[in-house]
């Protein structure tokens, strides 16, 4: 970590980074959620601010303290994570969506919490897709210049390897930067580590290797610093 020390080249930015995973509804007490501990977005957070950025964090369901100097907003679903991150980027230099949205949706919300029926029969959950936050963020950016980062765990298939498949969402999601977590040899989540590579859409790609996730983020905030235009 630069702790204390670190350059203040982000000084006078304003950044966004969303973190956690979002959580949908089915009715009051139930919901559906992924594993997303929030830790590298919180990592992005607290190195944003120590060199100098005024950061707002939009966080989904994690228990991390809040990173000190940084502006923190609660969110649960990927609806309010959305509202949050496009109001906070109306005015940003720079947005990172390190957050897991939930891709599908309960179709509808119970007001009531769902009973149990009697002849042991289980209710079907019919599923819609969430709205593509980091995919509209790209298309209107709010202002020229603004860096816009997306994070991408992979395994590849037989449709094509990590990096085919992550270049694939990179001009899919119309983004500057993808993180990329190769996760085929197991899962990267609640892990204080994380080996990734840096794909842009300039056809850049940095490999940054197995480090903490602060690390990580030191090299990411590199990639988007490069990429101001004033
Ligand atoms: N993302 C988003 N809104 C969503 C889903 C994902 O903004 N509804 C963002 C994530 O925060 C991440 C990037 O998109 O930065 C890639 O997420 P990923 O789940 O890999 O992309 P998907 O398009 O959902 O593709 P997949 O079918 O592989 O899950
Ligand atoms: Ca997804």
């Amino acid at each position: 970590d630069r702790g204390a020390d670190a350059p203040q080249d982000l000084a006078g930015r304003k950044v966004v980074v969303s973190a956690g995973g979002t959580r949908e509804y089915l009715d009051p007490v139930r919901f559906l959620g992924n594993r997303s501990s929030g830790l590298q977005g919180y990592a992005l957070a607290r190195t944003a601010a120590a060199r100098g950025a005024h950061v707002t964090l939009v966080s989904a369901n994690v228990s991390l303290d809040a990173p000190a100097g940084v502006s923190v907003v609660h969110v649960e679903t990927t609806e309010e994570l959305r509202e949050a991150v496009l109001a906070a980027t109306a005015t940003a230099d720079a947005v990172v969506m390190a957050a897991a949205p939930a891709d599908f949706r309960p179709d509808s919300v119970s007001d009531a919490k769902i009973k149990k029926a009697e002849d042991g029969s289980a209710p079907s959950i019919g599923l819609v897709q969430n709205p593509d936050i980091l995919a509209e963020i790209s298309r209107d950016r709010a202002r020229d210049g603004a860096v816009v980062v997306g994070f991408a765990a992979e395994t590849g298939d037989v449709s094509g390897s990590v990096l085919d498949l992550a270049r694939a969402k990179l001009a899919r999601k119309g983004c500057d930067l993808l993180v990329v977590n190769d996760v085929s040899g197991g899962a990267v989540f609640g892990s204080a580590d994380n080996e990734a590579v840096i794909l842009g859409a300039d056809g850049s790609a940095v490999e940054v290797p197995r480090g903490t996730k602060a690390a990580l983020a030191q090299v990411i905030w590199d990639e988007v610093a490069r990429r101001f235009v004033d």
